[in-house]
């Protein structure tokens, strides 16, 4: 699916990322800055925080549990906020927008 990853500068960043791969693997494979993912996509340590294009809200699903009280570490939390790493890519997703928050500049 082809995902665009908007840096918060708004440099835009459209890569083509394999099904199956998180939304946070995308960026690091394709080496889009600002999604640092310290933890390697263990839900544990929010410095994937992307906001979802509210386009792409229903596809992408809501946030566990787990992830939601991970985010509550996140700053400037939104409603459209998520891990990347807990979004898995599939061709639903094709054409995704995530925007990147400033603390991960
Ligand atoms: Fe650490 Fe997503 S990579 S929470």
């Amino acid at each position: 699916a082809k995902i665009t990853y908007i840096e918060h500068d708004g440099r835009e960043h459209t890569v083509e990322v394999k099904n199956g791969l998180s939304v946070m693997e995308g960026a690091i494979r394709n080496n889009v800055p600002g999604i640092d993912a310290d933890c390697g996509g263990a839900c544990a340590c929010a410095t994937c925080h992307v906001y979802v294009d509210e386009n792409f809200a229903a596809e992408t699903g809501r946030a566990s549990a787990m992830e939601e009280s991970m985010l509550d570490f996140a700053e400037n939390v939104q409603p459209n906020s998520r891990l990347s790493c807990q979004i898995r890519v599939s061709d639903d997703l094709d054409g995704l927008i995530v925007r990147l928050p400033e603390s991960q500049h």
